[in-house]
């Protein structure tokens, strides 16, 4: 049977570390896994997060049945699974055990459901490595990951933003059709997830059918997305960052305003953290609910400094982000030193039509930063080049931040691009929107998607390669997300100089 909704997460218990540079004939062997698995566990796959220059964390998680919660999905109720992990520098390496890196027996236990984040250390920047786990007779797929590269050079990074994964429309299954293309046919150094990572509400596809609620139903639903071969391929080949939107959760969830013990809330942050590779881990406060560390600051070299931030645990009685982590960002915006300043975030900063998202329903927090973006522009016209990324809006948008959101007069503040969905609808006609002329200040394109049919019925990510001397963005738009076999339609490509004013991004092709 599955844990109690609120039983503590058990600590990680770590029985053997091989440490880095040991010779080989010093490593510790391995704990073979006491009991056999009949079917595989890996059905899941493997993943990699949080990377620094010099530690990533891998993850897994063991379900031979990945939707059966009658079975502890697959598990059948065993409360400890010896889980071996393997690192190497090349996959070849990761044969033997004396050519590795690192062995190391991790535990998977249930009330974790069997998931495991095994935190790497001590490993080289700017490196690429190789890790495949071991349990109950299985071996997992082989799966690669890289470090961030250390400060003090312009080394370029390519990475990728997606958000907004809807699996299923009534009895139709979607497919990311984009994020197969990334895996096959692309190369990045990792990913950033802005949210809605999975959708909770329940259609006649989904597994359960109904809105998932609990531990079980939300495990349910993360097992039927990662049998998607599309989302296992991404994460075995690339690192990911990813924060959550409210989907994760539920529908619009305010986390500032949810109170002690929030029983689905809980559970839907355990689940979330037991499926994806997390550095930190969600801890139990003195009222009984659970909170993680989810904002976070990604450093690449003196290229890039991006800030990642959690709207959806936070927005309520005490703001939008919660006092701790404005200030954090703010402290960001103030200090940020690199060749482009970014903020990453699950809703627009821009608005549109005469309205806008979270950040314009909270225009105290809104103007601090936009405040800062101004500032750090006119002191610094060249050296200082600010970006946002976001989500949310379910239809690609290249636009601008204006310093007074309903002032078109109002100066730009920095570029924004809004990232296109993953497979996810809207029900606002952007098509009516923008013939109206209505794409708000500093718009310039869309690339989105209408239940209304006949427009550009674009699906898709972006993928952002920033060097020391510019920033480009590129649109991957399909309008196949219903075919298995679907493939992209086309791209759309925009590009930004380093030390050009706001305002002067421009179409490339
Ligand atoms: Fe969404």
């Amino acid at each position: 049977m599955n844990a109690p909704v609120d039983a503590p997460i058990a600590r990680r218990r770590l029985l053997t570390t091989a440490g880095a540079g040991l010779a080989a004939a010093t490593l510790t062997p391995a704990l073979p896994a006491r009991a056999e698995l009949a079917a595989d566990p890996f059905r899941l796959g493997v993943a990699s997060g949080d990377p620094d220059a010099t530690s990533v964390v891998l993850w897994t998680r063991l379900a031979p049945a990945p939707t059966d919660a009658s079975t502890s999905f697959g598990m059948r109720g065993q409360g400890e699974v010896p889980v071996t992990l393997r690192v190497a520098t090349s996959a070849a390496r990761l044969a033997e055990e004396r050519t590795c890196l690192r062995v190391e027996t991790h535990t998977a236990v249930q009330s974790e459901g069997y998931s495991v984040h095994a935190l790497v250390e001590g490993l080289q920047p700017r490196t690429r490595y190789y890790y495949q786990f071991l349990a109950g007779g299985h071996a997992s797929p082989v799966g690669e990951t890289r470090t961030l590269p250390a400060p003090g050079s312009l080394t370029p990074v390519r990475f990728a933003v997606i958000n907004c994964q809807n699996l299923v429309e009534g009895r139709a299954e979607l497919h990311f059709t984009a994020m197969t293309d990334l895996a096959r046919h692309h190369d990045v150094d990792f990913v950033v997830h802005l949210g809605d990572y999975i959708y909770e509400f329940g259609r006649a596809a989904h597994l359960p059918p109904e809105p998932v609620t609990n531990l079980v139903g939300y495990r349910t639903r993360y097992g039927q997305y990662k049998q998607r071969e599309s989302l296992r391929e991404l994460h075995r080949r690339f690192p990911v960052f990813a924060v959550p939107d409210d989907h994760e959760f539920f529908n619009d969830v305010r986390g500032g305003n949810l109170g002690a013990r929030p029983v689905r809330w809980n559970a839907a942050l355990r689940v979330y953290w037991e499926n994806l590779p997390f550095r930190n881990r969600p801890e139990q406060d003195a009222g009984g609910r659970f909170w993680m560390r989810l904002h976070q600051r990604v450093r690449w070299a003196d290229t890039l400094d991006l800030f990642l931030t959690d709207i959806r645990q936070h927005e309520g009685a005490d703001g939008l982000l919660g006092a701790a982590q404005q200030a954090e960002l703010l402290e960001f915006l103030d200090t940020s030193d690199a060749r482009f300043t970014a903020i990453g975030t699950q809703s627009p900063m821009s608005s549109w039509a005469g309205r806008g998202g979270m950040w314009r329903s909270h225009p105290g927090v809104r103007r601090q930063v936009t405040d800062r973006l101004l500032a750090r522009k006119q002191a610094d016209p060249r050296g200082f080049n600010p970006v946002v990324l976001a989500g949310d809006l379910h239809c690609g948008m290249v636009t601008h931040v204006q310093a007074d959101p309903d002032d078109v007069a109002s100066t730009p503040v920095a570029t924004e691009f809004v990232n296109a969905a993953m497979t996810s609808g809207s029900a606002t006609n952007w098509e009516q929107v923008l013939a109206a002329g209505d794409g708000g200040p500093g718009f310039l394109a869309a690339y989105g998607y209408t239940d209304g049919g006949g427009w550009n019925q674009y699906n898709g990510l972006t993928v952002h390669t920033v060097t020391g001397t510019s920033w480009t963005t590129t649109y991957h738009l399909t309008n196949q997300i219903r075919d298995p076999q679907g493939g992209m339609s086309g791209t759309r490509t925009w590009m930004l100089r380093h030390g050009a004013r706001v305002g002067s991004v421009r179409s490339t092709g």
